[in-house]
């Protein structure tokens, strides 16, 4: 996720393009960049905030140019690795958001016909096809080189041959055109245009647009024209940054598929998963805190599960101070930020007892990143999260821990290439899974208007849906300050089954995998006690009906991914929950999204 913005008319393209890709800073601040044409191409590009590239920038007149905020996903975060590129003319600039998965063999080429490249990224490539392809139309040059890209994007080209023209293309990635008087704009979101215009209309996947100050002019992939229909904005700025959803919260909850889309990007293909992850260990350790920690809790299932390696898990704070074992596992440490001080301080004490280290982590360049060395880590591409309380970067973790234990599966021969083939295929339909759920949303919103006011909430699962029975309760405490506990169901006669009262509510994951008649059996025991049950059960499954008061219904998926389906709803209740008890959603008391002390 990057921020993009661009800007052809009358008036000095400069302040317009900063004012508005600080209205994108959500999307990414790891670098940022500008390119203008004055009397020629004129490139800025800092590492850090746009604050920084602000305070560097010299005043350049000109009245067309591009600007881009990085959320780095290949190439560390650099002033060398920042947008724009240019080509090895310094004739065309290009921004890019998304990810090219075909770089590396387009680049090899490149390099062969004697293009120079000065970055790590994946982009670059992309500039040098452009020159390549370039005959003084730079529409036309766009349409070839996209015809050799795999991948996602919104690109944004400028050639100092053709001054007032900016084109764009979009491939799952988000850009907006913004219709002016005598002057036109670009960019990745609604709040980046709202001060100019309010006249939008969405580019669509396979669209390329032209524009100049006068003309928008949108076509297909083989140059067909396209006419757009263009609508009028009435959102305020604050309500555009949260994509016109009242809370961040909901926006990154329904940011799900497209998170699992991106996570999974360029991973899978031709099973060729990623880099061997080694044969020096026996066994894992996942180290992590809070959410992190639950993700941690439930790969421990799929590792087990899919790879056949005994896996352990600890919370970073506990493993810090443990005594130190004498084996030496693969330690996985998970942290959304990379910077939480626990799972930094665990990452270092495992350096030092000797063993092969690997993080998960959505941050590009955090100090977790740099602890474990870049190569060693899996970065989750959820895009910046904002509510305080983890939503899609946990499912992106699951997504991580699946493609971990896939690819150790191959490395070891625990699965056979066919079976490896049909869970990647399934991880493929995870998306339109998760967009079936969130569907669900209204529904889900009643059950929470029906028991917003409980005193307590118990979460029950089994196996897989332990650690995410866990990570429920989280979300309900957290956002809602209900008290909510999660437990393995197996448990609840050993001590919990004296909290259960009229005054809870449950809420029982009951897939139907092989713990599926325990859990029944523990519904059945929780009912007796008073408590109204929610049970979360498969599509069809009309005998669960029989054992509660209230069903959510998921999509029937393979039981190792119904981690998914089932966060995603427990994501949407806790949301619900605690809009209707009127909670500071957001922002929830006494939490820090990251917390950097000990
Ligand atoms: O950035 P991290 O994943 O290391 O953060 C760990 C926890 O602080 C975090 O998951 C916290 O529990 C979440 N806010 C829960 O929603």
């Amino acid at each position: 996720m990057c921020g993009i913005v661009g800007y052809t008319g009358y008036r000095r393209a400069q302040p317009i393009l900063l004012n508005s890709l600080k209205k994108l800073e959500y999307r990414g601040y790891d670098s940022a960049g500008v390119a203008i044409i004055d009397k020629e191409m004129v490139i800025h590009k800092d590492k850090g905030e746009i604050a920084v590239l602000v305070e560097h920038l010299p005043k350049i007149e000109g009245s067309v140019g591009i600007a881009h905020t990085r959320w780095a996903t290949h190439g560390k975060p650099s002033q060398i690795n920042a947008h724009p590129f240019t080509d090895c003319k310094k004739m065309i600039a290009l921004i890019h958001n998304g990810i090219v998965e075909n770089y590396l063999d387009i680049k090899e080429k490149l390099l062969e016909e004697g293009h120079e490249f000065k970055s790590d990224t994946d982009t670059e490539v992309v500039v040098h096809l452009l020159e390549k392809y370039y005959e003084g139309d730079l529409e036309k040059a766009m349409l070839k080189t996209l015809k050799e890209i795999e991948g996602s994007y919104a690109f944004v080209a400028i050639s100092a041959e053709e001054k007032g023209k900016i084109v764009v293309a979009r491939k799952e990635s988000p850009l907006i055109l913004g219709k002016g008087n005598d002057e036109n704009f670009i960019a990745s979101d609604i709040p980046a245009l709202l001060k100019e215009t309010n006249r939008i209309t969405n580019l669509h996947d396979g669209e390329v647009a032209t524009i100049t100050p006068k003309s928008i002019r949108v076509v297909d992939m083989e140059g067909n024209e396209i006419s757009k229909e263009w609508k009028t904005i009435t959102w305020n700025v604050e309500d555009a940054e949260r994509g016109g959803y009242e809370h961040f919260m909901l926006k990154e909850i329904y940011e799900a598929p497209s998170t699992i889309h991106n996570t999974i990007l360029g991973r899978m293909s031709a099973l060729d998963l990623g880099p061997p992850l080694g044969d020096d260990f026996s066994a894992i350790k996942m180290v992590a805190c809070g959410t992190s920690y639950y993700a941690a809790m439930a790969g421990k299932y799929i590792l087990e599960e899919i790879a056949g390696i005994p896996t352990t898990v600890e919370l970073a704070s506990e493993y810090r101070y443990s005594s130190r074992a004498h084996e030496r596992p693969l330690t996985i440490l998970i942290s959304q930020s990379g910077e939480t001080l626990d799972t930094l301080g665990a990452a270092r004490e495992a350096k030092q007892r000797g063993c092969p280290l690997l993080a998960i982590t959505n941050y590009m360049g955090s100090s977790l990143a740099r602890t474990v060395g870049e190569n060693r880590v899996f970065y989750t591409r959820a895009g910046i999260e904002i509510g305080v309380a983890a939503t899609k970067t946990f499912v992106a973790q699951l997504i991580a821990l699946y493609l971990i234990a896939l690819q150790l599966a191959q490395e070891r021969h625990t699965k056979n290439s066919d079976e490896i083939r049909r869970m990647l295929d399934e991880m493929r339909t995870l998306p339109r899974v998760a967009w079936k759920v969130l569907g669900m949303g209204p529904e889900i919103r009643e059950l929470a208007e029906k028991y917003h006011d409980v005193k307590d909430a118990f979460i029950l699962g089994r196996g897989l849906n332990y650690p995410i029975a866990l990570e429920g309760a989280l979300k309900l405490k957290e956002i809602s300050y209900i008290h909510a506990e999660g437990f393995a169901a197996g448990e609840l006669k050993h001590g919990p089954l004296a909290l259960m009262s009229e005054e809870a509510v449950v809420l029982a994951v009951a897939v139907q995998d092989h713990t599926y008649k325990k859990i029944l059996g523990n519904i059945r025991e929780v009912n007796a006690r008073g408590s109204p049950v929610i049970g979360i059960g498969y599509e069809g499954d009309d005998n669960l009906r029989k054992f509660v008061d209230d069903l959510i219904l998921i999509p029937k998926v393979s039981n190792i991914f119904s981690a998914i389906p089932v966060v995603l709803a427990f994501q949407l209740f806790a949301y619900h929950v605690a809009k209707e008890r009127g909670c500071e959603i957001d922002k929830p008391r006494h939490l820090a999204k990251t917390v950097t002390v000990e």
